[in-house]
């Protein structure tokens, strides 16, 4: 990677699952410099499979030890100065923003900011702060122990008038930070007692960065049930629900964009970062994602990992629908919001099904959906392994359907059935999206795809029919530590113009990597109708 002789970087860091990562741009919006620190394999003495711990038990508990995740810290940024050779390097620096994996919480003892605000630069930071945490080890996203609180917080709402999707934008969820709260303080009220403050991973991160604590942003805080996504405040009937004098212990909610100050003097002192360098909000990975993927209104974002997820910039508040994803208040302008939708039947159902009928073989598999016509003679299926959220009551199996709707119990050749499955994960991710925000959504829509399955053509062209929108590309595997560096650059260089400026600076004049066929809406549009129909009598059944 070139580097540039002189000239500002930017900094984004991405505290994700199983790695800290970390991106530098330059003032062009070139990544100049990555790097990455994995906790199993290099931090072995936390015994992290997958980044994370598993308690025993019939529920277990997921957590991870934020002392960890600043010993990754300590790696990485030793990492960097080796790497770039000189220390001067780090001078350039002019702003630091970043992401961490959603709604895990780190519970700060009392006493713990005064730490924070008197770091010794010639200590590595875990040495230091080890005894910061009342809480051992943080629950994090992958946590599903709260069922009861869940229904406590939901009830609570209902008894007062209100509901907790409306509110905060979702339901109650197990992983979300306020279940998780409130069990801290039923079953360890000695430690919740002891707490001075609760942050989110992200804002964790973005704490030790600026040597007091940081606020929660508006973004990743709507990933709580506690936020009122419309008010920007903490919900008090949220609050009341889920534990005694929160409100202090959570601090003040910021906007995403958000200069919070300079950076900590321990970093100047240790690293040599300029004494001015900004830091910005922190937020979560996928409200940053959105960012590192420059979405903006008529744009989604589309990852198409081992569960596939769908990013939406949504103009205006809307209540979901059902259990149908998360609206998070928007991490690039506090006026919108954007939608979250994540599919559990993704890449791993579609190599299930490439091993099962495609030897193994993506050129295989490829070569047999090309084969078939689009709409594929009107047969299409359902393909799910696990149950699907977004399609609350339906039970994993493979349905598969004939042109008249009828279902029948296999399709006659290979290239069908591997059609069926692709076009129906695309009309299962339309349907979702025009459930959400309306049947317009998908008009005059633009996606950017990125994660693993990407790169694959012939995938894409489906998505770009079945949508009837041009797909481009973007490699995905750190957008949203690359959202950190743009959020870094925009708020530093050009915070008096909107974010859209920074994401047509970096994108330019891309050529779309697929393009739909003229005929994709006469063909997909009274496929969907039958989809819907299908699954609606399908949810119905299965009451
Ligand atoms: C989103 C979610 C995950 C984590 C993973 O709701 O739980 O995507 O943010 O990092």
């Amino acid at each position: 990677m070139e580097q540039q002789e002189e000239g500002p970087l930017f900094l984004g860091l991405d505290l994700s699952t199983q790695q800290l990562k970390a991106v530098i741009i330059d003032e062009n919006l070139q990544v100049v410099h990555e790097a990455h620190v994995q906790y199993d394999n290099e931090l072995p003495e936390f015994r992290t499979q997958g980044g994370f711990n598993t308690s025993k038990g019939k529920v277990p508990e997921v957590t991870a030890n934020p002392v960890m995740w600043l010993k990754a810290l300590d790696m990485l940024l030793d990492r960097l100065r080796v790497s770039w050779g000189q220390v001067e390097l780090f001078g350039r620096i002019k702003g630091i923003s970043g992401a961490a994996q959603q709604h895990g919480t780190v519970f700060w003892h009392k006493g713990a900011e005064r730490t924070l605000s008197t770091l010794s630069p010639s200590m590595f930071l875990h040495a230091q702060t080890a005894s910061c945490f009342s809480l051992p080890n943080s629950p994090i996203w992958r946590d599903h122990s709260t069922t009861k609180q869940c229904q406590k917080m939901s009830t609570s709402l209902e008894v007062a008038g209100s509901s907790l999707a409306e509110v905060t934008g979702s339901p109650a969820h197990e992983r979300f930070a306020g279940p998780q709260i409130c069990k801290v303080f039923e079953t360890k009220s000695f430690i919740y007692n002891n707490t001075e403050r609760i942050s989110l991973i992200s804002s964790f991160l973005c704490s030790i960065l600026l040597g007091r604590f940081a606020p929660i942003d508006l973004s990743d805080g709507s990933g709580m049930n506690l936020l009122d996504i419309k008010t920007h405040q903490w919900d008090p009937k949220c609050l009341e629900a889920c534990a005694p004098e929160l409100k202090s212990k959570l601090g003040e909610p910021c906007k995403s964009q958000t200069v919070l100050g300079d950076i900590s003097p321990y970093f100047v002192e240790r690293f040599c970062f300029p004494a001015d360098c900004k830091v910005i909000a922190f937020t979560g990975d996928n409200p940053s994602s959105l960012a590192g993927l420059c979405l903006g209104p008529h744009e989604i974002g589309l990852s198409l990992g081992s569960s596939d997820t769908l990013f939406a910039w949504v103009s205006e508040y809307c209540s979901l629908p059902g259990g149908l994803g998360h609206l998070l208040c928007n991490p690039v302008d506090a006026d919108h919001y954007m939608a979250l939708l994540c599919f559990a039947n993704g890449s791993l159902t579609r190599e299930r099904v490439r091993d099962l009928v495609a030897n193994k073989s993506w050129g295989e598999f490829n070569s047999l959906l090309d084969s078939t016509p689009r709409g594929n003679f009107g047969n299409y299926g359902i393909f799910m392994d696990v149950p699907e959220p977004l399609m609350p009551g339906i039970q994993p199996s493979v349905k598969r359907f004939n042109a008249a709707g009828v279902e029948v119990g296999h399709f006659t050749s290979m290239e069908i059935e591997i059609r069926a499955l692709v076009e129906g994960q695309a009309l299962c991710r339309r349907a979702a999206l025009e459930t959400l925000l309306g049947s317009d959504s998908s008009s005059n829509l633009k996606i950017i795809a990125t994660g693993g399955a990407s790169r694959n053509k012939c995938l894409l062209q489906v998505y770009a029919d079945v949508f009837n929108a041009p797909v481009y590309i973007q490699d995905g595997t750190n957008s949203a530590a690359l959202g950190g560096a743009f959020r870094a650059f925009h708020m530093v260089t050009m915070a008096d113009k909107p974010f859209s400026e920074v994401a047509a600076k970096f994108r330019g004049a891309e050529e779309p990597f697929c393009t739909p066929y003229a005929d994709a809406q006469e063909i997909y549009n009274p496929m969907l109708e039958k989809w819907n129909s299908t699954i609606k009598s399908l949810m119905s059944n299965e009451k």
